[in-house]
Parts: structure tokens; sequence; C-alpha cells
């Protein structure tokens, strides 16, 4: 296949996956009589893009309050400043050299061995290590968060039925009153988005959680949004260039067709038909 081929089969692909999330989610729903609210992302439609004032504020978010529990397992912390990502920057196009990112790696520990003695070592993170895990192992996982498994969250936008709509719903929907019918044991919330109505996970987010460096007022709302962008571009930090792709190959097609109008004219002029 040529290049052309591959992106419009890739953009065709991805058309019909979304069309059936998108049935897909719209037959799925919570408990009670909770209406997932539906906002307006600024990556969806043909031209979308994410928002990186929005995804940086949510990569905070992650950092101040997520990351004590869930993993970003399929990043590295130079993933934060390729193109179109929320960090990327033009005067570091190498994001290994990325201010952000140096200092954001540096902010983690990460499990390495000592070259000389072979110890195991704690030492700071660089930008090609990948986000480290969290928990030891899932037992240990489950054991501090009474029985439940923090999902990762790097690809969690794409893995639940609704996507963006679903995590800012899950994080939103709290103080929903609980129907009567649903019975909370010990270490259990009720939230409506999650099916059956029971979450192991405490609301994580409060108020005024984060100070952001930009003087927006972090709301829940404001976090849960930020937070779901910032989640977006982790399940899919290529859409940009796709899109970008996509279009291009719609004007190529276009401008094709032109031409073959023309010289179909011409070819068959003189001939009755
Ligand atoms: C104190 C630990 C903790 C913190 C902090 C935390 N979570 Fe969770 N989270 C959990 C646990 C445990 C589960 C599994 C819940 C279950 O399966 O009942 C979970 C589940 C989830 C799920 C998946 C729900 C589903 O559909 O299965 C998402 C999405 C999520 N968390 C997002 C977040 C985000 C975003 C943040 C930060 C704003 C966050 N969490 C902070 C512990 C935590």
């Amino acid at each position: 296949m040529t290049l052309n081929m591959k992106t419009a089969f890739m953009v065709g692909v991805t058309t019909l996956v979304a069309a059936a999330s998108t049935l897909a989610y719209a037959a799925g729903g919570g408990t009670g009589d909770y209406k997932m609210e539906h906002k307006h992302w600024h990556f969806n439609g043909a031209f979308g893009t994410y928002d990186k004032a929005a995804a940086q504020r949510g990569y905070q978010v992650y950092r101040e309050v997520c990351s004590s529990c869930h993993q970003l397992k399929h990043l590295s912390f130079r993933h934060l400043g390729d193109k179109g990502a929320p960090f990327y920057d033009e005067d570091y196009k190498n994001p290994n050299d990325n201010p952000y990112v140096k200092n954001f790696a540096a902010d983690w520990q990460v499990e390495d061995i000592d070259s000389e003695t072979g110890d195991v070592i704690d030492r700071p993170g660089v930008p090609a290590d990948a986000f480290p895990a969290i928990y030891p192992n899932d037992a240990a996982a489950r054991a501090g968060n009474g029985g439940g498994l923090p999902p990762d969250l790097s690809l969690i936008v794409a893995a639940r039925n609704g996507g963006a709509d679903y995590v800012y719903n899950l994080l939103t929907a709290y103080n929903t009153k609980k129907p009567d019918d649903v019975e909370l044991t010990a270490g259990l919330y009720y939230n409506p988005v999650m099916d059956g109505g029971k979450i192991s996970m405490a609301p994580p987010l409060n108020d005024e959680g984060v100070e952001y460096a930009d003087g927006t007022i972090a709301t829940v709302e404001q976090m849960a949004s930020d937070v779901t962008e910032f989640l977006a571009w982790s399940a899919d930090p290529k859409l940009e260039q796709r899109k970008a792709a996509g279009l291009m190959t719609m004007l190529y097609l276009s401008i094709l067709a032109i031409l073959l109008w023309f010289s179909y004219k011409r070819v068959w002029k003189d001939v009755e038909h």
C-alpha cells in the first residue's frame, strides 16, 4: 500500500470504530436517574485538537492526586514533550531536552540497578524512563485499596464506553443521591456511572485540591475536565497528526477526482456516446 492509501484506510477504520463505540455507549448506562453529561471536548470533530493548557493542568491533577494509586504504564516521561503532546515546545523538538519533561521526570523516583554494586536503588527519573509502577504487584494494590484494583489510566479513555464523557462523569457524579436499592458494604462508595452503582475508589477530587499556576479555579468539575483532557491525550497521542493526515487525504482525493473528471471529458471528447 502507498502511504496515502494507508492513511485513508486508517481514517476509515477509526471512523467505524468511533461509530461502533458511540452506538454501544448510547445503549449502556449507569444506575438510578443519573444522566451522563455530554461535554463539548476540544478534541472532537474533524478539526479537533487537544486543549494544551487544559491537558497541562490535567497532568498536574494526575501527578498530585491520581498518581498515588494509578499508573500510566504505556507512557514514558519524554512522551509529554512529543509533537501534539501537552508539553511540546518548538524550541525543544527533542523531548529529552525539554526542561518541563526533565523536571517532571526528576520529580519521580525510579528503580534501577547500581552499576558498581549491583544493588537495587532508587534514583530520580530521566525523560527516557517509563512512568513507574505505583504498587509492586496487584495484590499489594488491592491490599492498599480495600480490595479494589486501581486500573492503569494511560488507555482508560479508550477502554471505557463513552470515553472522555465517562471518565469526566465518573469523577463528578459522587455527590448524586444514592437510590435505596443500592446497598454499600465497607470500602464501597456510591457512583451512578459505575455498573451497579458501586466503586471502591473514594471520591478523589475536592474543590481546591490542587493549586493551578495559571490562576484557573480548581473546582471538582474543572479538575475532572482537565485530567480527562490529559488522559484523552494519553490514550490517543497521535490524534492531531491523524486528523491532519485525514484532511490532507480528503484534499488529495478531491483534487484527483477533479483531474479525473477533466481527463475523462477530454479522452471521450470526439467519441459519440
Ligand atoms: C486512593 C487511591 C485512588 C486515587 C487517589 C484515585 N483512584 Fe481511581 N481508582 C481507585 C480504585 C481502587 C479503583 C477501582 C475501583 C473499582 O473497581 O471499584 C479506581 C478506578 C478508577 C477508574 C476506573 C473506573 C471503572 O470504570 O472501572 C478511573 C477512570 C479512575 N479510577 C480515575 C481516577 C482519576 C482520574 C483519579 C485522579 C483524579 C483517581 N482515579 C484517583 C483508586 C484511586
